[in-house]
């Protein structure tokens, strides 16, 4: 998130703007945590984790009178557009404030990815990327003592870290939300893997699915499958640390992105990656075209080294 802060800030001042920052998402707005930022205010931030904005959950934005009371901050700060910068509650804010005629423009950020309308959101891929060491070290110990592990993953309600985890890093069987599956299926898994020659095994389950990895662990320990079943909780060491090369990028993207739009007249939106599908390109295209360069890239680096 704290590329993405850069990015905005920088594309604002590019583009003449006074840009302000505003603490602990709208629960700060509410209380008026407003501040101008500059160029250097956002210097030597993009390699941290978290937000340098901090943040807050804040139920009661739900509230119209609380929406309202945002709303009055805004314009007597004399702010005319807001880029807000979080998961699916930051946006059921920033579509309450676009309801009530404030221009706004919505950054998605959450390790979640449950985010509508986005390929990927800001923190996904340094989750994923968190929970692959994780499960890297486990491996070590589960492949020399024989054991059995089941790493529980985050995600709310969306298995997409527990899948994208499960796929990279060969787990046996992985559980999510959106798919129930029993105990038995685990167990089916887990014996056919070893029958296959595997001394070990990997079970991911997401922390929304309704098999919980406590309980799979229970009914798979009274199975007597052969091996010793340990259970191992990330939770929020999924949320921290340095961002990874590919969430900066899109964060920079996302960043100038909003601005630009914003600048364009663009209202009520959010930007978004839309690319998901694998495609088969001719190889008379392959193999005799050249790559197009990146000078949008070139622009961005550009205008946010400042
Ligand atoms: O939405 C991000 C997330 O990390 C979820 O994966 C998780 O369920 C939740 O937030 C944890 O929130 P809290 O720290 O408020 O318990």
């Amino acid at each position: 998130m704290n590329t993405a802060i850069r990015a905005v800030v920088r594309t604002g001042l590019a583009n003449g703007l006074r840009v302000h920052g505003i603490r602990r998402a709208y629960e700060g707005l509410v209380a008026g945590e407003i501040h101008e930022l500059g160029a250097r205010d956002v210097g030597g931030i993009l390699q941290r984790g978290g937000t340098v904005l901090q943040t807050a959950r804040f139920p009661d934005f739900a509230k119209l009178e609380v929406q309202r009371a945002a709303l009055a901050r805004l314009r007597e700060s004399g702010i005319d557009a807001l880029v807000a910068i979080g998961g699916d509650g930051t946006m059921r804010g920033a579509l309450a404030l676009h309801r009530l005629g404030f221009p706004v423009m919505g950054v998605p950020a959450s390790i979640d990815n449950d985010v509508y309308g986005t390929d990927i959101s800001i923190g996904v891929d340094t989750a994923l990327n968190t929970i692959l060491e994780a499960i890297d070290k486990l491996r070590d110990t589960a492949t020399s003592h024989r054991r059995a592990f089941i790493v529980e993953t985050m995600g709310r309600n969306c298995g997409y870290l527990a899948l994208t985890s499960g796929i990279t890093s060969g787990a046996e069987m992985t559980l999510i939300p959106e798919q129930e599956a029993s105990a038995e299926e685990v167990a089916e898994a887990v014996r056919a893997s070893h029958e296959r020659g595997k001394t070990h095994a990997i079970i991911v389950v997401s922390e929304g699915a309704k098999l919980h990895a406590n309980a799979l662990k229970e009914r798979l320990d009274a199975m007597k499958l052969g091996y010793e079943f340990r259970v191992t909780i990330l939770g929020h060491v999924q949320r921290g640390g340095h961002p990874s090369a590919w969430d900066r990028l899109i964060a920079a993207r996302f960043g100038v992105a909003a601005v630009e739009r914003l600048l364009r007249g663009e209202r009520g939106a959010m930007v978004g990656l839309r690319a998901r599908e694998v495609v088969a390109v001719p190889m008379e295209e392959a193999g005799t075209r050249q790559r197009a360069p990146d000078m949008e890239y070139y622009r961005m680096a550009r205008m946010l080294a400042k």
